[in-house]
């Protein structure tokens, strides 16, 4: 019986090991732990999201918490190797690329346990970004690559990684997001049109001055159209700091981070999204509903070519808003398909011989 262990511990990947755990379980040929690293913790950013995925209580929790970069990514290393160390396993499988994702690809490949990527290949080429860095290092050193596109293909194959290690399986995100579109009809959050605006990433919020312009920008467009703000704790804690907002703004409705079919429902239902987020470029792309995307770059440059995604800052983004079609597009791009966990668990029949 072959051992895998499925790692997460930060929202993002939730939505990434989900489907492939629903599918594995099904599999005679292997048994799986569940690890949660415990990077996040709150119960409205972490336990919302992971019981709307259906998920069981993980088997073990790490309960690292939240920290500076080294600090978090060696906790986690350290509680990951000694689960590890008393029970090995054949396979780690990481998924995305936060803290928890390098950290415990470190741990199992220096134990000489083989590493599988979920989301190989992604690139925005920005060593400046927390995420580049820690993508780059876990592509290389994972022995089996599984990409969510062709461009990540490509970019495997000129850092010289074996072709014979990169797989195209599609993006495992929508495999969620398809097991939960039959919900996302019905009444959305609000009757009248209404934008979803996230922000999180540490160059928009941990800067005043950019977080201050962002922020003013945004008072500008509650102006003229509803706005439903869904605060990372992150974000949380910079506004804060800035004493923001000063008086209730007409218009703009701040809440805790929401649960995955609740916000699917809320982008679902949207004019639009102005978003800093990695996977929600893609679910309002697969959804058609136009994304704009505040930041220099992005590792998912298929959104730009085939989905609703553009690229905007503080300064463009009022007169992007202005020219933006209302018409919902709806994209195909090979293989997000719902299907990507299965083309997963076909590979790995073939890797370990069942
Ligand atoms: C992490 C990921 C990022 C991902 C994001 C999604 C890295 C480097 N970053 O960023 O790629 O897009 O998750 O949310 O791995 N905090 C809480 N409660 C929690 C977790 C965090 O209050 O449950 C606060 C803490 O003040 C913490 C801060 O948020 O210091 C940042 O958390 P952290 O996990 O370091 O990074 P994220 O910004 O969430």
């Amino acid at each position: 019986m072959v051992l895998i262990d499925l790692i997460s511990g930060a929202r993002p990947n939730y939505t990434k090991i989900a489907p492939l755990y629903h599918v594995l379980r099904n599999e005679s040929w292997c048994r799986m732990r569940l690890i949660h690293t415990g990077q996040h913790y709150d119960a409205d950013l972490s336990d919302s999201v992971w019981q709307d995925l259906e998920l069981p209580p993980p088997d073990h929790c790490l309960g690292v918490g939240s920290g500076p970069h080294a600090e978090q990514t060696g906790k986690v290393m350290m509680a990951y190797e000694q689960i590890c160390l008393v029970e090995r396993p054949d396979l780690c499988i990481v998924p995305g690329d936060v803290n928890s994702t390098l950290a415990c690809a470190l741990a199992a490949k220096k134990l000489q346990i083989k590493v599988a990527h979920l989301e190989a290949g992604l690139r925005n080429f920005d060593l400046l970004m927390p995420e580049e860095i820690n993508r780059v290092l876990t592509d290389r050193i994972s022995d089996l690559l599984w990409t969510p596109s062709s461009d990540a293909d490509e970019n495997l194959k000129h850092e010289g990684i074996t072709p014979e290690k990169i797989r195209f399986v599609g993006n495992i995100v929508i495999d969620s997001l398809e097991k939960m579109r039959p919900k996302l009809t019905g009444p959305g959050p609000w009757k009248k049109p209404y934008v979803v605006f996230t922000l999180h990433r540490p160059s928009n919020v941990d800067d005043e001055k950019t977080l201050r312009n962002i922020l003013e920008t945004l008072e500008k467009i509650a102006k003229n159209v509803g706005v439903l703000f869904p605060m990372h704790p992150r974000t949380k804690n910079a506004v804060k700091k800035l004493g923001w907002p000063k008086h209730e703004i007409s218009g703009l409705e701040i809440s805790t981070p929401m649960g995955y079919l609740s916000f699917l429902k809320a982008v679902w239902h949207s004019e639009f999204v102005i978003t800093d987020s990695g996977g929600i470029q893609e679910e309002a792309s697969y959804l058609g509903i136009p994304c704009l995307t505040l930041r220099e770059n992005t590792e998912r440059p298929i959104t730009l070519e085939l989905g609703t995604n553009r690229l905007v800052t503080p300064g463009t983004l009022l007169e992007v808003i202005s020219s933006l079609p209302k018409r919902r597009k709806s994209v195909a791009i090979p293989f997000w398909d719902g299907k990507t966990a299965f083309r997963v668990a076909s590979h790995l029949r073939e890797v370990f011989s069942y």
